[in-house]
């Protein structure tokens, strides 16, 4: 099994190689890793309590004064994309619950140097959304979609009748124009994992890219994790069970996923393996929390605040470079515990 994800790496390799040809000012980090990507969690809140992210209670969620504006979220990718930053990722909890996201697009979107701005979401919200937010400059979507059964995105998602307005959301992010259309699937045993041949099947006929996540222990979850945990070289096993997979280079993007195709499908199936199999190595990215926190790694309890200094008027550029300098090698999650997640409650914290 391990042969595929090696054969999908040479695949990758090769794509990426092409890639780096682009020239420009450009962010390193101590491993020498070009850092050019930035997930802006624009909110903490969700209007969903999915069981492996958040209590149905919901979290204890921040002050609205503790929020980073849009304007200052406009001032620190303007500071990054003068040191290098290419593309942004807007993020939550979920992001289409903060008001009038489409103006924050807009102020992104004429920042000199950002190319892309993409935006992940649970689609409850989508469907009014999908035209304001390609208008303003999104070009590309990631939804969160755990099941194709309605009664099992109620037990999952845990906020009773939101298939429907999930699913509209998807033909609206369709209809919008929004490509590729990358779906998250979180594999959990006993709750979905007897599906990945119905969304496996979808790629055949759709341009979708699927992408099998192994959850990921954190505090609020540690039940789900430890016991309903499956590895993404089951979830290519039971794939490989379907059809033939072909390791491909996958949708732009250049994320953790590894990309596989079956023949003449349209889409892709991809998993994310942050427990399995390490993807750290090629990590081009940074993260900044809704309350104005850089973190150069998704997990570990590294940040640096931006909201002080961009408050009080102080250069941030020191700050990035500070963050930049100290990006740890890899993370260090450990399956059945929180010890590695750095003190985190659940994603939605720090944008997933
Ligand atoms: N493990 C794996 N994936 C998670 N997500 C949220 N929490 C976890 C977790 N603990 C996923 C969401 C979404 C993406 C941003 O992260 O389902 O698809
Ligand atoms: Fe909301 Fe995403 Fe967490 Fe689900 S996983 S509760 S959609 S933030």
């Amino acid at each position: 099994m391990s042969d595929l994800l090696g054969q999908a790496a040479a695949t990758r390799k090769a794509a990426e190689v092409a890639r780096a040809a682009s020239a420009g000012p450009a962010m390193t980090d101590g491993f020498g890793r070009r850092i050019e990507y930035l997930r802006i969690s624009v909110t903490d809140k969700c209007n969903l309590r999915c069981v492996y992210c958040m209590p149905v209670e919901g979290l204890p969620w921040l002050r609205r004064d503790e929020i980073l504006t849009y304007e200052e979220i406009a001032e620190i990718v303007r500071v990054l994309a003068r040191m290098g930053l290419r593309r942004v990722r807007l993020t939550g909890g979920e992001p289409l619950v903060r008001r009038d996201l489409p103006a924050l697009v807009e102020l992104l979107a004429a920042t000199p140097g950002i190319e892309d701005i993409a935006l992940s979401t649970n689609a409850v919200l989508l469907a009014d959304l999908a035209e304001p937010l390609r208008a303003a400059g999104v070009r590309r979507v990631n939804i969160s979609l755990d099941s194709l059964r309605p009664e099992r995105i109620d037990a999952i998602a845990r906020r009773p009748g939101s298939h429907g307005r999930i699913m509209r959301g998807i033909e609206a992010a369709e209809r919008a124009g929004f490509a590729p259309i990358k779906v998250n699937c979180v594999v959990m045993r006993g709750r979905n994992d007897d599906e990945l041949a119905d969304f496996a099947r979808m790629t055949l006929t759709r341009p979708w890219h699927v992408r099998f996540i192994e959850v990921m222990p954190l505090a609020e979850n540690l039940d789900v994790s430890a016991r309903e945990f499956v590895s993404a070289f089951e979830v290519l096993e039971r794939l490989r069970a379907i059809g033939e997979l072909e390791p491909v280079a996958g949708p732009e993007g250049n994320g953790p996923a590894t990309y596989f195709q079956f023949p003449g499908a349209a889409g892709t199936v991809g998993v994310i393996t942050p427990m399995s199999h390490n993807y750290c190595e090629r990590c081009n990215r940074m993260r900044l929390t809704a309350n104005g926190q850089l973190r150069p790694c998704l997990f570990g309890d590294l940040q640096f605040d931006l909201r002080g200094p961009l408050r009080r008027g102080e250069p941030l550029e020191p700050v990035v470079r500070a963050a930049l300098h100290v990006k740890p090698e890899r993370h260090h999650l450990v399956q059945g515990s929180a010890a590695g997640s750095g003190g985190l409650l659940a994603l939605s914290q720090i944008g997933g």
